[in-house]
C-alpha cells in the first residue's frame, strides 16, 4: 500500500531520467518533425501524469480550500507546459523545436520540485490517508512505477 504522492514522486523519478535521455538525444536530431515526435511522446506521458494530479488537487482543495493558491499554482504549471508543447508542434525550424522541448523540460524539473516540497506534503496533510493508499494502489497497479513511465524504451534511444 503505498500513498498516491509516493506513486507520483516515483513518477517523477523515471520522469528526470528521460529528461535526461531526451536532452542527450536532442543535438543529433536534424529536423523539426524528429523533436515533435519525441515530444509528442512525452507530451503523452507527462499529460496522463497530470491529469491524475488535477483530479488530487480538486480532492485537496476541496478538503483544505485555505491551500487554494498554492494548488493554483499547480494548475498553471500544468497550462503551460501544454502550452510550451503546442507551440512546438506549431513550428517548422528544427531549432526552435528543440529550444521549445529542452524549455518544457526545464519547466517540468521546476515543477516537480515545487509539487515534491510545497504540495504533495499539503496533500498528505489534508487527504484522508485511506483514500491516498487507495489512489496510490490504483495507481501503481495501473502504471507501474506507475508503468506509465517505465515503458521509455524507444522514446530516446
Ligand atoms: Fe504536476
Ligand atoms: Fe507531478
Amino acid at each position: 500500500m503505498i500513498p498516491i504522492t509516493t506513486a507520483l514522486t516515483a513518477e517523477h523519478k523515471t520522469f528526470l531520467g528521460i529528461f535526461d535521455q531526451m536532452e542527450r538525444k536532442l543535438p543529433g536530431l536534424r529536423t523539426a518533425t524528429e523533436v515533435k515526435e519525441l515530444g509528442q511522446k512525452l507530451e503523452d506521458m507527462l499529460h496522463r501524469h497530470a491529469e491524475t494530479e488535477d483530479d488530487l488537487l480538486l480532492m485537496a482543495q476541496i478538503a483544505a480550500p485555505k491551500f487554494k493558491n498554492r494548488f493554483a499554482k499547480c494548475y498553471q504549471d500544468h497550462n503551460e507546459v501544454s502550452a510550451q508543447f503546442v507551440q512546438l508542434h506549431t513550428t517548422q525550424h528544427s531549432t526552435k523545436a528543440k529550444r521549445l522541448l529542452k524549455e518544457a523540460i526545464r519547466h517540468s524539473r521546476i515543477h516537480f520540485e515545487y509539487e515534491e516540497h510545497i504540495v504533495f506534503p499539503l496533500i498528505e496533510k489534508v487527504v484522508d490517508p485511506q483514500t491516498q493508499t487507495k489512489l496510490g494502489s490504483m495507481r501503481f497497479l495501473s502504471h507501474p512505477s506507475s508503468q506509465s513511465v517505465t515503458s521509455t524504451r524507444g522514446l530516446a534511444d
